[in-house]
């Protein structure tokens, strides 16, 4: 038997419970994997089922047949996305291999447990999708939060210059500053001014280049000032369901810029494809990791919350709606 944290009906925090559960047995292509480390997302509460949680980190316990590439005691991280018999709010879980990679040799299970949705999220909206290059501007709004985390590190990597970040509180500037390393000039400071007043601020931080990429974070105010701001032929990059609904005229900055708009949604392949779709996710983890472990990539600010538990769970989705740069939220196992 396994203890898990389940939702008894879709609520709020007050609906997950601990229980107890008969472990999975990992069946052909899969892997149980004894979680050590689960994140907490907002959006945890879309999965149908039970048990919740997308991103795990943990150690290899068994290996279902046909599965050749990992062994017992392995140390891995993965994004539960499909091909799972339960979520990460559990002692273990059985996950498909092609959800699953060795974890950064460098990172904790804390911290790798924070990665697996946002780097595949940001890996994909910045190398698959904006392609930046050496040079190019790139503007990131939600920068402090830990997808923007992830993307600034990945613009950087990529040589992008400037980069630029919206920051709604002094909390999100200091994360910017302090832990992400933007230059103070390139933090723009966004409540209560005018649109007008924010893309003026955009160019003359370009000095005259076009914006390459505008990756949408937010959305409201400030996804229309990514479609306005974004250069000739660049590319804004969303990761909300609704990309276009919020930005008023968008189709035409789109337009008169000759831009385009990706849609950055991590799923897709798993709701919306089948299993030959999937093999993906493990090779962007593993990607992520050779990043990660060359030191081009650190983990993005975490808040761990303690030891698993229906108090730290509870916790996590209480605090969840906040955002405000805490840091990805994070719930462990002795
Ligand atoms: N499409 C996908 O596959 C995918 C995958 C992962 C995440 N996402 C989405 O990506 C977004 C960013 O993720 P995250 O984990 O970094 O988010 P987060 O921590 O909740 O928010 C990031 C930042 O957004 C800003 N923000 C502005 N208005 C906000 C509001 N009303 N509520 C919360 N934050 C607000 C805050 O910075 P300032 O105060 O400085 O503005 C906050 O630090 C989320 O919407 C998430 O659902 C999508």
């Amino acid at each position: 038997m396994m203890q898990v944290v389940e939702v008894a009906r879709r609520g709020g925090a007050e609906d997950l419970h601990l229980e107890e559960q008969e472990e999975a047995q990992p069946g052909p292509g899969q892997l149980l994997i004894k979680v050590k480390a689960v994140s907490i997302h907002a959006f945890d509460s879309n999965i149908q089922g039970r048990v919740l949680g997308y991103d795990v980190a943990g150690v290899v316990e068994e290996v279902g047949s046909g599965v050749v590439d990992f062994k017992v005691g392995d140390e891995v991280w993965s994004y539960l996305g499909g091909g799972k018999d339960n979520h990460a709010y559990a002692e273990s879980v059985c996950a498909a291999a092609e959800f699953v990679s060795r974890k950064p040799v460098n990172l904790s299970f804390v911290e790798a447990a924070a990665v697996p949705t946002l780097g595949i999220t940001a890996y994909e909206a910045v190398l698959h999708k904006a392609r930046l290059k050496a040079g190019q501007a790139a503007l990131v709004t939600g920068g402090s939060g830990p997808l923007g985390s992830m993307i600034i590190q990945l613009c950087r990597h990529c040589g992008a210059n400037p980069i630029l970040a919206t920051a709604g509180s002094e909390r999100s500037y200091r994360e910017l500053t302090d832990h992400l390393g933007l230059s103070p000039e390139n933090v723009i400071a966004y409540r209560e001014r005018s649109l007008d007043d924010l893309q003026q601020q955009i160019q003359s931080l370009t000095q005259g280049h076009d914006l390459a990429a505008a990756f949408d974070l937010v959305g409201h105010r400030l996804s229309q000032l990514c479609f306005r701001s974004i250069g000739f032929g660049g590319a804004v990059v969303s990761v909300l369901d609704q990309p276009t609904d919020v930005a008023e005229g968008a189709s035409n900055w789109l337009f008169g810029k000759s831009a385009s708009l990706h849609v950055q949604f991590t799923g897709a392949r798993i709701h919306f494809g089948e299993p030959r779709h999937w093999p993906t996710y493990r090779q962007v983890l593993d990607q992520l990791r050779v990043l990660f472990e060359e030191g081009h990539l650190k983990a993005p600010k975490v808040c761990d919350l303690g030891g698993f538990s229906e108090a730290s769970i509870r916790g996590a989705h209480e605090l969840r709606p906040h955002g405000d740069a805490l840091g990805q939220l994070v719930v462990r196992f002795p």
